[in-house]
């Protein structure tokens, strides 16, 4: 794991060794400086990750700090502490490029809240930055994408009963991946070269079921005109994967204990024994155990069916996992429709990793490749996302927090959306004072052309004409 970077610029002694003991016991590593010339030196020789910046420093104004840092395009994020709290300063603050503030006095608690905060921002901005630079570089489509802890634990455990005969039990809400991992399972066996076969209980009626399953003999009911060979038979030295296990009858449960037991069934209507030799693995996003209680599941099929059980997380569990995810589906997605999109913007990237996908990685995937069928940017930005994608994380979650962190950035994303208004119209401001002339227009209100241009890009306005200095919002 990476040990992330802090300096502390502050001229107050024991602000500097309190910040300095909460961080390093929440594992950072952490310097301090006393004066701004020593900070600004430090930050501008270093590799920090988080500068923690006090505004009133005895030499240095820390705004300027905060200024010099931002030009330098430093990759360290900033964090403003001041002793006057009020929106002004934190507006300024965010202005010039902080990423959030703490007012003097906080508590161990707020500050590593919002340490943690930024520093989880900045890991998500470098990897998407990462995978954006990966994007088109030579990929294999059929992997199984993830490494979060969860995901990490269940290839160990596959991989060691992948290899056995014995029968695993996926579970996990709709759309985890039990198919995908089904399939995986199946390639890492010894019966790898035979007959993987999928059958989901849902779709059949329980006779139909039955028959799909261990076949029938000619006249065992209406339409039965001939023999008919079942999956247990096709299936023979193969795995069988029985997705949705809960909706099987206790008749069929029965018929299934004894084929998984003994490797005998007997087809339907028929009388002879039949012999099949089937790797099952089986899937279920209900409680079995409770289905078990209530009488609903048979308790001994149940206890050979969980003989292996791997429980499959849902995506708002191994949030991490998700840049990777959505960058692998972008890239399926572009192959198959032949567009041409580069990734994410980080807001939009950071948008998806905090949504709660109930459809878990399905329904990340649709999204996805519906952004890119509607995608005409290279880009898919939070605005894109919001129009598809109708998320509001808000209104989701209910207006009001619950806690002191969601209350935090809630004000925090409420303070950045309201500035960002702010941001667009002071661009339009400048642009049509100076006819739509970006170099004049950045002279103007005092920034490097550069920075302007950025900050034009970031609000997708562009110059249609010279003569015709309109702006166009492009979307
Ligand atoms: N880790 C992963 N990496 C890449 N693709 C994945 C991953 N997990 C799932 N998928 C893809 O997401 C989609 C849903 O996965 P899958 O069908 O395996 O889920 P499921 O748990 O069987 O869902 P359901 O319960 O609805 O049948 C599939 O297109 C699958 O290929
Ligand atoms: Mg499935």
């Amino acid at each position: 794991m990476k040990t992330f970077s802090v300096l502390i610029i502050d001229d107050e002694c024991a602000i500097r060794s309190g910040i300095s003991v909460s961080l390093s016991e929440a594992g950072y590593l952490v310097e301090s400086c006393a004066t701004g010339r020593d900070g600004l030196n430090r930050a501008l020789n270093g590799n920090y990750d988080l500068i923690l910046l006090d505004i009133k420093l005895p030499d240095i104004n820390g705004m300027e700090i905060l200024k010099t840092i931002r030009q330098k395009q430093l990759d360290t994020y900033v964090i403003i502490m001041t002793g006057f709290a009020s929106v002004q300063n934190a507006v300024e603050a965010l202005k010039l490029g902080a990423y959030d503030y703490l007012s003097k006095p906080f508590s161990s608690d707020e500050l590593i809240i919002v340490v943690n905060k930024a520093i989880e921002h900045k890991t998500l901005k470098d990897d998407n930055l990462t995978l954006r630079r990966q994007l088109y570089q030579k990929y294999d489509f059929n992997k199984i994408v993830g490494d979060h802890p969860l995901i990490k634990e269940i290839f160990a455990a596959i991989s060691k009963v992948a290899p056995t005969d014995s029968t695993v039990l996926l579970d996990g809400e709709s759309g985890t991946g039990k198919e995908i991992f089904a399939g995986y399972i199946h390639t890492l066996s010894r019966r790898a070269s035979r007959q993987f076969i999928i059958t989901d209980c849902n779709t059949f009626s329980d006779s139909l079921l039955e028959s799909e399953l261990f076949g029938h003999v000619k006249g065992a009911f209406t339409g039965a005109i001939q023999n008919k060979s079942g999956i247990f038979e096709t299936a023979n030295d193969g795995t069988l994967f029985l997705d949705e296990i809960a909706n099987l009858s206790l008749e069929i449960q029965g018929k299934l204990l004894r084929v998984m037991e003994n490797h005998e069934y007997k087809p339907v209507g028929g009388n002879q024994v039949k012999k099949s030799d089937v790797r099952i693995i089986a899937a279920t996003n209900r409680d079995l155990q409770t289905m078990v209680e209530n009488g609903e599941f048979r308790p001994d099929l149940f206890y050979r069916m969980n003989v292996f059980p791997i429980f499959l997380p849902p995506l708002r569990e191994r949030r991490s996992d998700i840049p990777k995810l959505a960058y692998h589906f972008l890239r399926l997605a572009c192959k198959n429709t032949g567009k041409k999109v580069d990734g994410f913007s980080d807001d939009a990237m950071e948008m998806m990793v905090n949504h709660d996908w109930p459809g878990n990685i399905r329904q990340l995937k649709n999204v996805v490749e519906r952004l890119v069928i509607m995608s005409d940017q290279a880009v898919v930005n939070y605005n894109c996302l919001q129009n598809h994608f109708e998320i509001n994380r808000h209104s989701e979650k209910g207006s009001v927090p619950s806690t002191l962190a969601e209350l935090k950035s809630f004000k925090r994303d409420l303070l950045r959306k309201e500035y960002d208004k702010v941001e667009k119209a002071f661009l339009q401001k400048a642009l049509t004072a100076e006819n739509g002339n970006i170099s004049r227009s950045s002279l103007r209100v005092g920034m490097q052309r550069s920075n302007f241009s950025t900050l034009l890009k970031k609000h997708h306005l562009s110059i249609t004409t010279n003569q015709n200095p309109a702006l166009t919002v492009t979307k």
